[in-house]
């Protein structure tokens, strides 16, 4: 398995992307265990992009519960109603948020995050079975391009999460 991952530090995020994901798909096929790959998923996107905090909520018991992530310490548990993850989770479509101040619902983990963008992960028959969650501590940080890159990214999380479980629920 692959200890490290190559990319063009000084390019646009587009490239990045580009070069990320054939890697974490490499990585990842390579292992069964979805906390393992999930956990490295995060330590890669915080790697390549620097940012401010990027983890996973997971579907358990009518909640989302946090799950792998790096960054600052989080909050444990969010409600469906609550917050751009439960937007997201609920809508089952992906929320860029340019400010978080201007989210109604929002809820501020840390003091420090700007801008963010949740993208639900879908189980095998369209129920979803968490969101990848990445903040920012610049306010508008999170473009189309994320929303490709990143939805690119959860592509690959699904993969590894249907073809290990049968349950709808990720352990
Ligand atoms: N920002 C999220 C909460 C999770 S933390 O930011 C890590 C939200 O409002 O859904």
């Amino acid at each position: 398995m692959a200890e490290s991952i190559a990319f063009s530090r000084s390019a646009d995020r587009e490239t990045i992307y580009r070069e990320i994901v054939p890697q974490l798909e490499a990585l990842t096929s390579g292992e069964a265990d979805v906390v393992a790959n999930l956990a490295n998923t995060a330590a890669v996107l915080k790697e390549a992009f620097g940012f401010f905090w990027v983890g996973f909520y997971l579907e358990k018991d009518g909640q989302l519960v946090l799950g792998p992530f790096q960054g600052p310490l989080a909050c444990t548990r969010i409600n469906f109603d609550q917050g751009v993850c439960g937007h997201a989770y609920t809508t089952k479509e992906t929320v860029i948020v340019p400010n978080v101040d201007e989210f109604p619902d929002h809820i501020a983990c840390s003091s420090d995050a700007r801008s963010e963008i949740v993208v639900p992960i879908r189980g095998a028959n369209g129920t979803i079975l968490g969101v990848l969650d990445v903040d920012s501590d610049r306010l508008n940080d999170f473009t189309e391009t994320d929303r490709k890159g990143l939805e690119a990214v959860v592509r690959i999380v699904e993969r590894f999460t249907q073809s290990h479980t049968n349950s709808e629920r990720i352990e």
